[in-house]
Parts: C-alpha cells; structure tokens; sequence
C-alpha cells in the first residue's frame, strides 16, 4: 500500500539534443575505438586495467569467488604509492607530479622526485611514531600539499588511511575515528575561511578527548606562526620530517584485496558508513577510469576542483592520476577569491588540458557570467568534466560554450563513495554528449533499471538503478556479500531477479540509446551541492537541542546549490524564543556535522506531517520546500498540519 513516501521517479525532462565530439579531440583520445565496448564479454577484459599498474607479485586471476567473498586480481600483490610515484622516477623524475595553488595566492610544485622524497620522508617518520602495517591512519586536513603526501605515505607502508573532510566538525571526526579504531592522526595548525585564519587544531583536540584509543598526532604548520598547542603524543610535521631527511622505506607489497583506504560517507542511518576500497582493484580502476573516461596522459596538467576529503578526491586527484604520471593541480581556495575569475586565472597560467568539477560550480559560474572567463585564455582545455549531482542541460551548455569554447567534450560522470570510481558515463571519443544525460554504462559495467517490483523498466521509464555486474573498483565490503547497503526505502524493489546486484539507491531513467539520466536518491540521503548527508544524521543533531520534540529534515532547491538543507522542526511546550532555537539547532548542526550541512531554513511546525502507519512525509516536506503542488493529501493522519506548515515556510 502506497503510503506517499515512494520516490518521485517520473520527473524526467528528456536531454533533447545530442553533440558528437571534435574530431581533433578523437584522434588523440586514449579510448577511441567503439570496439572497446564489446570486449568486455567477461570480467577477464578487466586485466586491461591491472595491466596499466606494475605488480610485485602477478595476479593468478582477474575475478575470484564463486561466490563470496569476491576477489579482484586475487593472488597480485603491489604497493599503490610504487605505482603512484617511483615507477615514473625513470621517465618523468623532474616532471611536475603535484601543483598546489594555495588560499592566499601561494604556489608550490613538487616533482615526482621530490614527492617521492616527501612521501618517503612522512612515511618513515609515521614508521618512527610506531605506525605497522594495517594501522588506520586518519587525517584531517584541508587541500594543503601535506594531505596527497600523507595518504600516499600510509599506501606506502601499507597502512590504510581514513580522510576526514576539514570542513567537518569535531564530533565527526571523532565518531569516524572510533569506528575505524584509529590511534594515529595526521591534520594542521588551521586552514583559510573566506580569509581568516581558523584553527583545525583545535577541532582535533576537542575529538581526540572522546576518541577511545590514545591518539598519537602529527600537525602540519599551514598558517606559519598560528598558535596552538602541543600535548603528549604531538609532534610538528616539520621537524619530524627532518629527523627524516633522506631515508628511504621499501614499498609494502599489498595483497591485492588488502584494504588501501577506508572512507566514511553518509547512509540512511544516523552514523556515518564505512567504505573500504582495496589497493588493486580499487587502484586498477581509479587507473583505467582517468585513462579511458578522463582521457588524462603524462604530459597533460589535469585539475579536478574537488576536496580530497570526499572520494572523488581520492580517485581523480591523487590516485587515478599519479597512476597515469600526470601533473595534478591541487586547490585550495574558493572559486571566487580574490575575484570570480580565480578558476579561469589558474586554468591560463597553468595550461590545463583537462578539468574536472561539480555542477554546482558551474551554476555558479553561470551566475557570475561569462565576462570572467572571457578576461581568460583558457583554449589549452581539452576536455571537460561533472560529478557529484545531475547537471541541468542549460549549465551544461554554458559550460560547454563559456568553458570549453564548443570545442571540449563534456563527461557527466555517475558514480559513489561506493564505487570507487565512474561508472556511468560517455567515453568521450566514443558516444555523442546528450546534455542532461550521463552517458551510457561504462565497458564492462552492467546497469539495469528496475520498478518496484523488480521487473526492468522500458525506456523512458524512471525506476532503480542496479549495477547487476561486479567491477573492480567495488569496495571490500560488497565483496564480502555482507548485508551492507542500508536498504530503509519502502518502496526499495525486490532483487531476485539478480544473480549479483548492487542496489545504487539512486533513480534513474534510460533512453533508447541506453543513456542513462540520473533522477535523484531514493534513500534517506540528501545531495547539498554533491555532498551526501543522511537525514537521519542531521535529525539526530537537531532533536539533542532542548526545546525540539520531532525534527525532518529534506532538500530543498536553492538556485546555485542545487539542493541546501531544509530542517522542520516540531518544538515542546517549554522551547522558549523561536530565533534563539533557530539558532541554537543551526549550531548543534554545524557542530555535530560541519558546516557543509547547515539548514538554509528551519521551519517550526505544530506538529510533523505524518502517514497513517505514522512515518513522517518527507515527499510531502520536499514539494512544500519546493513550493511544488502537494496533490494527494489522502494518506495523512493529520493533513491539517499541511497549510499551516506551507504558511511557516520562508526560504530566506
Ligand atoms: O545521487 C548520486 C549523486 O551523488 C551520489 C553519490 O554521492 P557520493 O558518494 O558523495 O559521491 C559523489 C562523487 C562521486 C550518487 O548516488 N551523483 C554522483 N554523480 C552524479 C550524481 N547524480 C547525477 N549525475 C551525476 N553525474
């Protein structure tokens, strides 16, 4: 029985229009040949990724397990800083591996000489702190050069690291490390805010009182001079590094399901969900997706704007493209500081060929006009990149014609925290764009659109999307079958049908070409500009602050983010001034969960909108956030409450 909460998967504008890519862009692609597609006929067309990495140990096969737990080049063993760094010694040693451009207009380059001197030098010093093989290392930090070197220190001696987003508050951090049982931290002094120096520091301190282990910590000095202070068991970067200088660590050769990292994102429960990617096949298709998706080769200067906090840092920044022996550009600042031409200034000065960003800056660069990249010579581009959340056809469009001149492909790639890399997308020499629509899957990738009754939808039909077909960036988890994925929807379909599924939660439509455009999640997690939280995660800061008795928090559409964080809230008789609980919820959120998640709007209530079985509405939330038509009241308990929420709402 339908009781209104079943996902909105028939909200479909068609992408009406279809672009085919530059012929001077296919000639030099890395994946041009259509053929690719029909080579993957089973999953032993997976070696082609593995092959891009060098071995210490060759794999015995591609895809292990009858059953479970799956193994993905079972029998290999390497070490991914190897692969992300010395390999290319011989080649490329006074190549440019790293470009850092910093908050306050401050530069550095590391080439891959000196990177694998800073990556040797970190992990012998973590080795000195006591850090063994296995040990998870979590680091917090914001997008400072320290960050990729650390992580790739841990890969080194095969200690996995857990990144903890700087914009996350210190209850985050903490809750993360105690999951992961981690002892070691890495994060610094304190990083830029629109500015103004604010100490991380401190955040760590606050965390580490509630982390059950006792935590040994190293801080990176970022803001020169910033005070702070050190406790036992806290060493400066700087001088530990120094102790160091010159000593060199044997690369751990991992097996290649042995864990390289563990990353936490957001489910449908209220605590964070651990994803665990392995160091071959996790690696093997972080490698392949920047060669065949990203197009990026050695000599190219690639800059992919996200935080390495989320994965998508991981993957495109430091992972997927050291493997390649490219120059990454790391930023750390914000797209409109000094000026909104701050993007386009570096893409000119440092001739990059191909970027990589979410939509939410496009529609902010839309926003701002095209006058600032217009001041830019920006015609080094070669090829352009989305991820995070659906990109609308008309942003599409401004970045293909302000950003890339008409004359850069466009990738619009799907995929999760999950999946360790792009699984749904055009190959950019291959397909023709359709703006609003991904792409079709990847080679080798099964994607199957479902309704609710487990039956594959026709085209044209939105439903559930499944990848019904393991592939080798899939995390630990899912290979060991366990019972992982949060399935709370109601509506969430049956999935017999399947000899192996993976549920995405995301809703999904596919065309008679077999594009795929993205509708949104199905679950209880909501995007705010490409970031995943769980509603549950942010309820549960908001119902901690006295005076609040129920609280439902859903997305509502903000022009530029596309969704920001509408918080309803239902208050007990004693709540006191209305302003001062807005107040105190927005903090509770912000300190509970980073600033990343505050609620735009807090809306008092009498009472919550609820089904007869007593679940709260949230579609119904949404459309009222939305000031959509609210249609069919019928399955409330107490539609009543319904006009006079819709009176309460302000989005301002
Ligand atoms: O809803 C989809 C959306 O982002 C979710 C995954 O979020 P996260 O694990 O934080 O990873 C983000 C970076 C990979 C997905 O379930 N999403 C991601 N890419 C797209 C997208 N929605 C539409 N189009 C995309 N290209």
């Amino acid at each position: 029985m339908p009781d209104g909460n079943e996902p909105e998967l028939d909200t479909y504008q068609p992408a009406d229009e279809r672009l085919t890519p530059p012929e001077s862009f296919v000639d030099q692609a890395n994946v041009a040949d259509p053929a690719v597609y029909d080579e993957f006929t089973d999953p032993d067309a997976w070696a082609r990724a593995a092959d891009m990495l060098e071995w210490d140990e060759e794999y015995d096969t591609v895809l292990a397990g009858e059953s479970e737990p799956l193994r993905w080049f079972d029998g290999g063993r390497l070490n991914a800083a190897y692969n992300c760094v010395d390999r290319h010694l011989d080649e490329r040693k006074n190549q440019r591996a790293l470009v850092w451009e910093g908050r306050l207009g401050e530069r550095r380059t590391y080439t891959y000489l000196e990177l694998y001197q800073e990556v040797n030098e970190f992990a012998a010093a973590l080795r000195s702190l006591g850090v063994e093989e296995d040990d998870v290392v979590t680091i917090y930090m914001p997008m400072i050069p320290e960050l990729p070197i650390a992580m790739l220190a841990c890969a080194r001696i095969g200690a996995p690291h857990s990144v903890v987003f700087a914009g996350f508050s210190a209850d985050a951090l903490a809750t993360r490390m105690n999951a992961a049982d981690s002892e070691y931290l890495v994060t610094c002094d304190g990083y830029y805010r629109r500015g103004d120096a604010v100490s991380l520091k401190n955040k760590a301190d606050t965390a580490c009182v509630t982390v059950d282990e006792d935590v040994t910590t190293v801080v990176v000095d970022r803001l020169d001079g910033f005070e702070y202070t050190l406790g036992e068991d806290e060493y400066e970067y700087g001088p530990l590094v120094e102790d160091h200088r010159r000593e060199r660590v044997t690369p751990v050769a991992r097996d290649a399901t042995d864990d390289l990292f563990r990353i936490y994102t957001s489910g449908t429960t209220g605590e964070p969900k651990g994803v665990t990617h392995t160091t071959g096949g996790y690696l093997s298709y972080a490698t392949w997706t920047s060669h065949a998706v990203l197009d990026i080769k050695p000599a190219d200067t690639y800059w992919c704007s996200a935080d390495i906090g989320w994965i998508t840092g991981h993957s495109y920044i430091v992972y997927g493209p050291l493997a390649l022996g490219t120059t990454t550009v790391m930023y750390e600042g914000a797209p409109d500081h000094p000026e909104k031409n701050r993007l386009w200034e570096i893409i000119e000065r440092q001739a990059v060929d191909v970027f990589y960003t979410a939509p939410t800056a496009v529609r902010a660069f839309m926003k701002w006009g095209e006058e600032y990249p217009e001041q830019h010579d920006l015609s080094s581009l070669r090829l352009l990149g989305t991820v995070g959340e659906p990109i609308n056809p008309r942003a599409w469009k401004w970045y293909y014609e302000h950003i890339g001149n008409g004359e850069c492909p466009i990738v619009d790639t799907w995929w999760q925290t999950e999946t360790g890399g792009i699984l749904v997308s055009t190959l950019p020499a291959v397909k023709d764009m359709k703006p609003g629509a991904a792409g079709p899957p990847l080679p080798g990738v099964g994607a199957t659109i479902i309704d609710g009754d487990g039956d594959e939808v026709a085209a044209g039909e939105g439903g559930y999307l499944v990848i019904d077909q393991p592939w080798p960036g899939m995390p630990q988890e899912l290979c060991e079958g366990r019972d992982w994925v949060e399935r709370v929807t109601e509506a969430a379909p049956p999935l017999d049908s399947f000899d192996w599924a993976y549920p995405t939660e995301d809703g999904a439509l596919a065309d008679d070409d077999g594009y795929i455009t993205i509708l949104g999640r199905v679950d209880d997690v909501i995007n705010v500009s490409g970031h995943r939280f769980g509603t549950m995660e942010i309820e549960s800061a908001i119902v901690g602050v006295e005076g609040v008795a129920e609280a439902a928090v859903v997305s509502g559409t903000d022009e530029v983010r596309s969704d920001s964080v509408y918080a309803y809230v239902s208050t007990t008789a004693e709540c006191g001034d209305e302003d001062r609980l807005r107040e105190a919820i927005i903090d509770a959120v912000t300190d509970e969960v980073g600033t990343v998640a505050r609620p735009k709007a807090v809306v008092f209530t009498p009472d919550l909108p609820k089904t007869r079985s007593g679940k709260i509405m949230r579609r119904l939330l949404e459309d009222i956030a939305n000031g959509e038509d609210l249609g069919d009241l019928s399955a409330l308990r107490n539609p009543e409450v319904v006009g006079e929420i819709e009176s309460a709402v302000d989005p301002d």
